[in-house]
């Protein structure tokens, strides 16, 4: 064979990726489970660069240089199962299959060893950037063993989305690390958006805006630290006026959000892991409730739907009250997340450098932002900081934002607008920053019913007190 890489699943995230690569001079081999998608883009881009289309898994295995590089591109679950178990017959020891779809990545690690024993490397990758990005430069996160990446990285960051020069794609870590990294990525997608129309309600109900005011308020944060993909997109989708009515196009969407499920893998696997990712799990819970039709219904008429009016005595103080408001708890989310891989790196093994996460994220992913030089920084001056909250620059910008941010959540409060992900970021750092937090009284109440046992503050060892008894204190 002669072709350098070769894509299955010809769907529109698989078509775009093989587009790349034969953009970028690689002899690329393409095959669809049907052929009528394989012969529509040898028609539709075929001019692009140099396709070998197949009909057959076996004809697109065998037109592929040796180590074959494969990259699967169907959905999670089942159908990546049934194309890995075709193609592994097909294949020779050192060969590489690479599954850049939204895995889950105990998948993943399950994959990997199956594969390994095969003689088979297995590279489990996030891709990130929706399909303009696998087209133009996605921002690429490929697990796997180190040697794989010798051969399928310069690819793979030739194709990534690059800033200053400097590919969005970088060896995450073994097996699921990749898929892994690409999940905390979409969970902090999740609070990401969930802050930004928490930051539009508070706008809309506060001012009384329209969503094209609101749109160019966006736009104007588009300017400074908030810069990012998502709030270019938000301030487009506010101008955006809906075609058939001419109302504002937010005003005519069915306000209950759907996910596939890589914000609720993230917090499930939070909860494993014990890492309080409260801002990641506020964002999807609050899709859940918007989705919770019965409930919603059952409280029509029966618990006030109004909102108490605002008192906006300064309208451009508000404005910047919530923009610092917002700023302060994306930094929150983004800081859970990067506890969240590294508590997993630790659990599993993997080693993942999270300053280098951070810059293959500033391009080509859906979180892409200016933003994320910083959070680099804070990794370059510490590699194994603990908590990037307390990074001297993020300190400093929450510290500036705090009593902003502390006027928006309680004016929420009083007026009786949601904001779960703000105010509960906001509870986060004052938990964080607590010297003392009353998590004594719950080591108390658990020793007292279920001689759960407790530590001490003056002495070291584990303790457990007669509660019915005398109430002596003694030794566990
Ligand atoms: C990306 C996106 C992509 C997809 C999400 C949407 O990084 O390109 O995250 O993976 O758009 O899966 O997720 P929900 O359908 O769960 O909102």
């Amino acid at each position: 064979g002669t072709a350098q890489i070769g894509v299955t699943g010809l769907a529109v995230m698989g078509r775009n990726l093989a587009r790349n690569f034969a953009r970028h001079g690689y002899t690329v081999a393409v095959h669809n489970r049907s052929y009528a998608k394989t012969r529509s883009l040898i028609e539709e881009n075929g001019d692009e660069g140099a396709f070998v289309p197949s009909e057959s898994m076996a004809d697109f295995v065998a037109s592929l240089e040796r180590p074959r590089k494969v990259v699967i591109m169907v959905k999670a679950g089942g159908p990546t199962d049934a194309v890995i178990s075709e193609l592994v017959p097909l294949l020779d020891e050192g060969d590489i299959v690479i599954d850049a779809g939204n895995a889950h990545f105990p998948d993943t690690r399950r994959r990997e060893a199956e594969l390994k024993a095969h003689g088979l490397h297995f590279v489990g990758t996030g891709v990130s950037g929706g399909e303009e990005g696998a087209l133009l430069g996605p921002s690429i996160m490929p697990g796997g063993s180190r040697d794989s990446y010798e051969v399928l990285g310069p690819i793979l960051e030739d194709i990534s989305a690059k800033v200053d020069g400097t590919p969005c794609c970088t060896y995450v870590g073994p097996d699921g690390a990749g898929h892994f990294v690409k999940m905390v990525h979409n969970g902090i997608e999740y609070a990401d958006m969930q802050l930004i129309a928490e930051a539009y309600d508070l706008l809309k109900q506060g001012l009384g805006a329209s969503a094209a005011e609101i749109g160019d308020i966006f736009r104007t944060w588009n300017e400074g630290d908030l810069e990012s993909f998502l709030i270019e997109i938000t301030a487009d989708v506010l101008s955006h006026v809906d075609a058939e009515t001419g109302q504002a196009f937010v005003d005519i969407v069915l306000d209950q959000a759907e996910q596939k499920g890589t914000g609720r893998w993230t917090v499930q696997n939070a909860l494993d892991l014990g890492v309080p990712i409260t801002g990641i799990a506020e964002a999807t819970f609050a899709r859940a409730l918007s989705g919770s039709v019965p409930q919603r219904t059952a409280a029509v008429g029966v618990l006030p739907a109004e909102t108490t009016p605002f008192e906006v005595a300064d309208r451009d103080a508000f404005i910047e009250d919530v923009r610092l408001a917002l700023y302060a708890s994306k930094v929150v989310a983004y800081s859970q997340g990067f506890d969240q891989i590294a508590a997993a790196s630790a659990e599993f093994g993997w080693d993942i450098d999270r300053g280098a996460m951070a810059r293959i994220w500033r391009g080509g992913c859906i979180i892409r932002a200016r933003f994320l030089n910083r959070i680099t920084e804070a990794y370059e001056r510490e590699a194994e900081l603990p908590l990037l909250l307390a990074d001297e620059y993020f300190a400093g910008a929450v510290g500036n934002g705090v009593a902003a941010w502390r006027r928006v959540v309680s004016q929420a409060a009083l007026a009786g607008v949601p904001t779960p992900a703000f105010s509960s970021s906001l509870a986060y750092y004052d938990g964080v920053r607590a010297e003392r937090l009353p998590a004594s009284l719950i080591q108390a109440q658990r020793d007292f019913f279920g001689a759960h046992t407790y530590r001490r503050t003056d002495k070291h060892g584990t303790f457990h007190t007669e509660w019915s008894g005398d109430r002596a204190e003694h030794d566990a």
